[in-house]
Formats: structure tokens, sequence, C-alpha cells
């Protein structure tokens, strides 16, 4: 098969898609020659194929990694020429941004807009991370006077990354960034969903000044190239990014083969908090971007909402037409707001909860169907007269689907919030700061916003309390799921035991 393919986007034209698996700084076919097709949910078409790696791919990519992670990556290039490279690599993204956001569209489904500020997060997250890679320090330790005591931050190793679809190439940023900033070695496999952007972005491995080995890049699904990976004897640690369920096995498969290190971020049903007293307007458009961003495919998702009682008629009406006014249709087309979802499992999955909502007793406010009659699009969704115990109230959706709930006192709030395994995320919109942050503080949750949702940032910790995951990705937390300490004590006098 060639490992590459001319495809066309409306934004760029005619551009060299590369569909094999980048191992070593090369681009290679599959072992048992395996490929697979990428769909494009917006036509529901088949766009391409592209090499699909199996467990002999997974055995070779991390031999790969394992002799760059002992050679010059190591021994002979400085912590400051290692942000260097991963600078110059920002740089490369950033001079093929248009080109990355336009595949990212294409293959994911997500609005331009969208993708586009997906692709100035992933450079800025990169370029953070190329910052720190000579600022990982150690301290000296002052215990007794015949000992010099210091800690050294070590890189782990080799390390297996396994990402999703909602945000292909955020997802690798998060994962990269803080992995080879300390000098580890990556085995990355992208989403069965959406392979295509990463391969355009690895391209550009090469050019920025890697060695071979350092970054590899495989296509394939999880249940085999996934799992090689978890359960790989020769990968020293496991970032995974997708549902709770999946978060669950890779944990098993790294507990029953080498106890790799695991950081997990799953799944959210995050509360998004209304009271009286907040700015009504802003509120709306918090909520309806807590919910409708990224189509609803986001692990944070403002998908609880819950209105204090004397707004809340006000609050429904309000946001009924504001989700309305959503624009839903081609991702090429500047105005659209909301692309397709995913797949055609995904958009199967959706109707599902919705149709569970509706049995279940729940009222839909708005919309609740399926959007045109070509590609997976959902109208955005508003359910009401929902109860905590309801499966649209208590599991994950991803999708524009949101149940709105009233509430009485700040202290039923609290528990209505926390009324959930997971805790990703919160939000709480208040004029009153002294409220916002008692609220804040009393929320199981790794992210709270106040008066305002979805707002990353590669600087500030993300992850989950509960099911929602374990450990922190972004910021300075990152760097540590991606080095080991090593105490070193050296004696200088004293007596010998
Ligand atoms: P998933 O968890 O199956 O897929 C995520 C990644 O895990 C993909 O790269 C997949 O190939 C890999 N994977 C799947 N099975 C594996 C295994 N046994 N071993 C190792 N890797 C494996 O998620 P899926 O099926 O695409 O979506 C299902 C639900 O998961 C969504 O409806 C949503 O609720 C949740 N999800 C959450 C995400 C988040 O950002 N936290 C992202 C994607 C999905
Ligand atoms: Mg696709």
């Amino acid at each position: 098969m060639p490992l590459t393919v001319q495809l066309k986007t409306p934004l760029t034209g005619e551009y060299t898609q590369p569909t094999g698996l980048f191992i070593n700084n090369e681009w290679v076919e599959g072992v048992d020659k395996k490929t697979f097709e990428v769909v494009n949910p917006t036509t529901e078409e088949v766009i391409c194929s592209v090499s699909e790696a199996t467990e002999k791919d997974v055995d070779i990519a991390v031999a790969a990694a394992r002799k760059a992670f002992t050679g010059p990556w190591r021994h002979t290039i400085t912590p400051l020429e290692r942000g260097h490279i991963l600078t110059k690599f920002a740089d490369l993204l950033q001079a093929n941004s248009e080109l990355l956001s336009a595949v990212e569209s294409l293959d994911n489904g997500k609005s331009i807009n969208m993708a586009r500020g997906d692709v100035q997060s992933v450079i800025n997250c990169i370029r953070y991370y190329g910052g720190w890679a000579d600022k990982v320090e150690g301290k000296t330790i002052p215990i007794n006077h015949e000992t010099f005591h210091y800690t050294r931050h070590e890189p782990v190793g080799v390390c297996g990354q396994i990402i999703p679809w909602n945000f292909p190439l955020l997802m690798l940023a998060w994962k990269i960034g803080p992995a080879l900033a300390t000098g580890n070695t990556v085995v990355l496999k992208t989403a069965e969903q959406t392979p295509l952007s990463a391969l355009v972005l690895a391209k550009f491995i090469k050019d920025a000044g890697f060695p071979p080995g350092v970054l590899n890049i495989i296509s394939g699904f999880g249940k085999v190239a996934g799992a090689a990976i978890s359960s790989h004897m020769d990968i020293d640690k496991v970032a995974f990014t997708g549902s709770t369920a999946v978060g669950r096995t890779i944990m098993k498969a790294a507990a029953s083969s080498n106890l790799k290190k695991v950081t997990l971020e799953l799944g959210g049903k995050s509360p998004n908090i209304v009271f009286n007293d907040a700015d009504i307007e802003a509120a709306i458009s918090w909520v309806n971007f807590g919910i409708y961003y990224n189509h609803g495919q986001c692990c944070c998702a403002g998908s609880r909402v819950y209105v204090q009682e004397g707004i809340y008629d006000k609050f429904v009406e309000a946001f009924k037409k504001r989700a309305q006014e959503n624009k839903v249709g081609d991702p090429f087309d500047e105005q659209t707001f909301q692309g397709p979802q995913v797949s055609q499992l995904q958009y199967d999955r959706i109707m599902g909860y919705i149709e569970e909502g509706k049995k279940e007793g729940a009222t839909i406010a708005v919309g609740g169907e399926r959007h045109g009659n070509k590609g997976y699009f959902i109208q955005p969704t508003i359910f009401t007269n929902v109860t905590s115990k309801m499966k649209i109230m208590q599991e994950e959706i991803f999708g524009p689907v949101v149940a709105v709930a009233k509430f009485k006192t700040e202290e039923d709030v609290i528990q209505m919030g926390n009324d959930s395994a997971y805790g990703l995320a919160a939000a709480v919109h208040t004029s009153n700061i002294t409220t916002a942050i008692r609220v804040s503080n009393d929320l199981r949750a790794g992210t709270v916003w106040v008066n305002s949702y979805n707002m990353l940032s590669h600087a500030l910790p993300f992850g989950g309390f509960g099911e929602s995951g374990i450990g922190r990705e972004l910021g300075e937390e990152a760097l540590y799921n991606y080095t080991e300490t090593k105490s070193v004590s050296i004696r200088l006098a004293g007596p010998i035991y």
C-alpha cells in the first residue's frame, strides 16, 4: 500500500495525507499490512484507509522508543536542547496550522473555528512544555552533617499514550508535551475514529529535530494496539484519556503486566449551577457553551444544569431560545457552531440516551431529533423535569444533550451537584464572591469555573476526583506524572556501620 494519499479539504485544497505508521522517524506499513477505513462524519463517506498497528507493530515501536531512551535523547541532548526541539516543533505546527485545522474538521467533524482554537492550544501547550524542559529541578535536603542529600526527577522511560477522538490533536499535545519535556520517549496511539490529523502532525517530527524513536505515532484499534500498549512488559508508563470502562481495563492490564505507572483522564457528568443573583444573560451563554461546545463531546461538558427557583422559568425560556440559535451544519462553514457527532456509534448512543430520557419521564424542551438527513447531526437538546436518579442525570451522554433541574438552597445544590460518581468539573454562576468561593470549595471536582465554562489553559492542572480519573494533566503537575524521583544520599563523614 502507498504510504500517502492525495486528499482535499474545502479550506486548503489538495494536500498529501500520510497513511502509514510513524515509527523511528520513518513511515512504515504494519507488519501484517492491515488497513482500516476512515469516515467523514459530515458525509458518512470513506475518506481514505490508513495502516492498522497490531501487537507486532507496537513491539517494534516500543523497541525503537527503548533504544531512543537509552541513546542521545538521554545522554547527550541537554534539557535546554530538548526544549528547543519542542519549540521548533511548535513553530512548524504554527506554520501549518490551517492545514492541521482543516484535517481536524474533515475527520472529526468539529467546526473549523473550533478546530482552529484546538490547534492554537496544541501549539501553546507544546511551546509551554518546551519552556519547562530545563526547569524540572530536584532539591537538596538538609538532614544531618555527615551526609549530603539531593533529589533528581528522572524520566520514567518509554511511555504508552492512548488518546480519544474528541480532541485528536489537543489530547496528543497534552500527553506528549510533559512526556517529552522531561526526557521520556513515546508510543502514542490515536483513536480509530480520527487518525488523520496526528499523521499530518507526524510529518514535522523529524524536521523539528527529534531523534529517531523518541516520538512514535500509530493508528489502530483499542482492543488490539491499545491493549498491546497497556499490557506491554517494556512500557514504563501508560497515560489514557477516554471512557471510564476502558480506563478500568487499562489499569487492570497495567497491574497484571509490569505495574507500569497509570494516569487516567476519564468521563464526567459535570454540574453547572446558576444562582438567582447571577448575570442571567451571561450565565445562559456559558451554560450553552458549557454543553454544546465540541457538540457535547467533551469530558468536562456541563451536562447537569441546576438553576435556582427564583429565575428558573425565565432561565429555561431564554436558554431554549439560545440553544436553537446555535448554527448546526457543515463544519467548513465559518458560521457553524455545531457539526456532526464523530461516528454512527456515537450518534446511536446519544439517540439511545434521548429515548431513555423520554421513557423515564423527562420532558424534551428543545430538540431531541436528528438534524438533516445526512451525516451524524443531532439537534441541540434540552431536557427538563428530570430527577437525580434518571440515567440522563447519572451517565455521560457525550453529545449535545443537557438536563436542567431546579434547586432551592445552596446546601441543596451542593448535595445535588456532588450526587455523581464522577468529579471532573463544575461551574458556579453568581454575583456574590463569597457564594462562589464557598460552593467551589464544597464541590467535588478537579476544575471549578466561576461565571464561565470550559476555560482551559495549558498552565492549569486538569483532571478528576472519583471515577473521573487518576492524576492531573497540564501545568507543572503533569511533569511529575512523567518523572521518577530519585533520592541520592552521599556519605561525607561519620561512623561506618
Ligand atoms: P474508548 O474509551 O473506547 O476509546 C478511547 C481510546 O481508548 C481510543 O484510542 C481506543 O482505541 C482506546 N481503547 C479502547 N479500548 C481499549 C482497550 N481495551 N485497551 C486499550 N485502549 C483501548 O471510548 P469510545 O468508545 O470511543 O467512546 C465511548 C464513550 O467514552 C463516550 O461516549 C464518552 O462517554 C467516553 N469518552 C470520554 C472521553 C474523554 O474525553 N474523557 C473521550 C472519548 C470517549
Ligand atoms: Mg472520522
